[in-house]
């Protein structure tokens, strides 16, 4: 196992960035998930900083992502991107998966707003929807903060129950019913992957609770609940998970479905940061 970063490294990193983007204090961060990562074109004013440029930053192997925080403006909010995502199929350890949680706690961001493309296993949903996620359940043994705990970031043990703000959840519900669509709620089920799901573990997961499946965003949501940062995750559903249609789930369909939605997504987004 990789040794855990230290509260200096995490520093490094916040320092570096803060040097790179003129001492701003962001407003809010976000992460963009699979084929969301065009959202950062929307920002204005950027500038941009590829990982590998950042001190004890890990560097997104994902071929589609691109691996650099936009720092920008979406109105008179100031907005830090992430395009491109640690996940812990890739071979980092569960803690690199949410170190840039740290990074942001130290510029002193005060939200948090994560997407991810989700398979969906209430058949309710729909290929396209948005759910907002408000709970997750994690099957995996390890978590981010596994080890020594930095008390700087908060309490070594420390509540889950509060971390998808119901403020912020209130805000995305009301700004998509203005769109003129219906954000549903739901709660996200995580695998590490990189293997998509069985049939009879989507029906494992249907019957403990979760709604939606995918590979990333809940270690991230654990570093953040420990920071205390407020958390709004939005997961896009990209495909009906395994068992459910019967047709084979491919990343092509994932990216496919991130383009579709892509104006519904965006609008979505600018409107919830605008009013953060
Ligand atoms: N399972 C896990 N992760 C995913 C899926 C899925 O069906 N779709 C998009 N990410």
């Amino acid at each position: 196992m990789t040794d855990k970063a230290t509260f200096a490294d995490y520093k490094a990193s916040a320092d570096y960035i803060s040097d790179r983007i003129g001492g701003a204090t962001p407003d809010v961060a976000v992460i963009l998930g699979s084929g969301l990562g065009s959202y950062a074109d929307e920002l204005t004013d950027t500038v941009v900083i590829p990982y590998r440029e950042i001190p004890h930053f890990p560097i997104s192997t994902v071929s589609y992502q691109k691996g650099e925080l936009v720092y920008g403006r979406l109105g008179d909010k100031k907005v830090l991107a992430m395009n491109g995502r640690f996940h812990y199929y890739e071979g980092w350890e569960m803690w690199q998966t949410a170190y840039p949680i740290g990074v942001f706690k130290l510029l002193g961001i005060g939200k948090l707003i994560i997407t991810n493309a989700a398979g969906g296993i209430d058949e309710s949903y729909r290929p396209g929807d948005l759910v907002c996620v408000n709970d997750h359940i994690k099957l995996s043994p390890t978590s981010p903060l596994r080890g020594a705990n930095i008390p700087e970031f908060g309490e070594r043990f420390f509540d889950m129950q509060r971390v998808y703000d119901k403020t912020l959840i209130a805000l995305a519900k009301e700004k998509a019913e203005a769109l003129g669509f219906t954000l549903k709620e739901g709660v996200y089920g995580y695998m590490t992957g990189p293997q998509y799901e069985t049939p009879a573990e989507i029906r494992m997961l249907r019957l403990v609770g979760a709604t939606l499946v995918g590979m990333s965003t809940v270690a991230e949501v654990i570093f953040a609940a420990q920071c205390n940062i407020p958390t709004l995750c939005i997961s896009c559903v990209s495909n009906m998970a395994a068992g459910i249609t019967g047709a084979a789930i491919t990343e092509e369909e994932v990216l496919e479905t991130g383009k579709l939605i892509k104006h519904r997504f965006t609008s979505l987004m600018s409107e919830i940061i605008k009013a953060i």
